[in-house]
């Protein structure tokens, strides 16, 4: 067993500690303004490197955003750059990692924690669970008629330094209606969402933006990249792949997906991750021409403070559960806990007493924004409780509108 140091990385330590991420990957690092972009998003104290002498072997990195949650935002402790080198894999690495990067989250006074799970298979184990879906989906451009009665603007194309402006304002109307989306800095937006530099494009155009206006300003945007690409019968049949179709109302929506399923030469369109209640479909002459390629995990919620977190977000139902929580990785988690709704408001405290509902912590994390299906855990036995109160706590987590995370991080 090789003798590992865990430590947060010193300033002269981002290039290496950006390679050997990149390198956990299986990938090359793409160049200087990849290093910037991990010095800038993760300062050195919410970074960890896994130290064998002077080689980085491992990374982990936290990234602090605002999550909106139903009713609300709760701080949450972005896990992310999780790597192990190859030849030190499997040594207990990453529990290590994950175990000080925890105990950091707490002691920063975070309730939750939030990753995209390169794997699904990891990370059940610490207490993550599933809280939000997304779908690939597809469809050919000529198939898209809206039924009569959608009304469809004209939309305009800007620059992506314009957009640097003009998309954020949109963004925050969108953000804290949408539970399951989190907060963009500055940085965020130039080094991430808009950032186009060579790797970035990984053999696409460059980035193109166009924005549904309103009197009152925009209130939709889309960012999307050309891909070549031949069709059956020989002739150019370029692929439209969508980042994103972020709308504020439903004009905007039917606006943008019209002008991205109109685009001369672009037959194919892609959206790599749709709401999964998302209503194109529903708007559309035949429904059934948006395809599913997949539905995937998207945002996993860790629960780090029961009380803090449940406190934190709202309830469309009233009602009172007492439920027990078990994780062998989160001890001081473990327990009973009493959740009493009135108003939509709710109250959370420790109890002593019998729960007739149990549950581990990570099927708590995926019902956590209001989309977790108890009664799927229940069928699946990671919600142990008889079926009348399985179906209460199903209710009372459950919100109408399904959450969605619009990025990964
Ligand atoms: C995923 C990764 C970080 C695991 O690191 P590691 O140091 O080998 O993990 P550990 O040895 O600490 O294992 C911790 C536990 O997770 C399990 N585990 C680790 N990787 C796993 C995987 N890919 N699938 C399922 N289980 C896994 C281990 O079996 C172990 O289980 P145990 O505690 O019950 O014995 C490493 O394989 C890696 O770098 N993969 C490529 C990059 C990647 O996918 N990162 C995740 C980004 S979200």
């Amino acid at each position: 067993m090789p003798e590992i140091d865990y430590r947060p990385i010193a300033e002269d330590e981002y290039p290496a500690f950006a390679k050997a991420l990149v390198d956990g990957f299986s990938v090359d690092v793409p160049d200087d303004d990849f290093t910037d972009l991990i010095r800038t998003i993760h300062p050195p104290e919410r970074t960890l490197g896994a130290f064998e002498g002077d080689e980085i072997v491992g990374t982990f990195a936290g990234l602090a955003v605002d999550l909106t949650i139903p009713g609300g935002t709760i701080p949450m402790e972005g896990t992310t750059a999780v790597t192990v080198f190859p030849t030190h894999r499997r040594m207990g690495l990453m529990n290590e990692m994950m175990r000080l990067h925890l105990e950091n989250a707490v002691d920063n006074g975070y309730a939750i924690a939030g990753l995209w799970a390169s794997e699904s298979s990891i990370y059940g184990r610490y207490g993550y669970g599933i809280a939000t879906y997304a779908d690939t989906i597809t469809m050919v451009a000529r198939d898209i008629r809206f039924r009569d009665g959608i009304d469809i603007d004209r939309v305009r194309r800007i620059s992506v330094e314009d957009a640097l402006a003009v998309l954020p304002p949109v963004f925050d109307k969108v953000l804290p209606q949408t539970s399951g989306m989190y907060s963009r800095s500055t940085e965020w937006w130039e080094l991430e969402v808009l950032h186009d530099t060579d790797w970035r494009k990984r053999g696409r155009t460059s980035l193109r933006v166009v924005v549904h206006e309103t009197p009152d300003g925009p209130d939709g945007y889309a960012i999307y990249r050309h891909e070549a690409g031949d069709s059956d019968d020989g002739h150019s049949g370029k692929t439209v792949h969508i980042d994103e179709v972020t709308t504020a109302s439903e004009r905007a929506h039917a606006s943008l997906w019209s002008y991205l399923t109109n685009i001369d030469g672009s037959p194919n369109v892609r959206l790599w991750n749709s709401r999964i209640d998302d209503p194109l479909a529903m708007k559309l002459v035949e429904p059934r021409r948006i395809k599913v390629d997949s539905q995937f995990d998207a945002l996993w919620i860790l629960i780090l403070d029961v009380t803090t977190a449940l406190e934190a977000r709202r309830y469309e139902q009233d009602g009172s559960v007492r439920f027990a929580v078990t994780n062998a990785f989160r001890p001081d988690v473990e327990g009973s806990y009493e959740l009493a709704v009135t108003g939509g408001v709710a109250s959370c405290a420790r109890i002593e007493a019998e729960t007739d509902i149990s549950v581990d912590l990570d099927v708590l994390g995926a019902l956590y924004l209001g989309g977790g299906d108890a009664l799927g855990y229940l069928a699946a036995g990671r919600l142990r409780a008889d079926a009348r109160a399985a179906a209460h706590m199903h209710q009372l987590f459950r919100t109408a509108q399904q959450p969605w995370c619009n990025q990964v991080f």
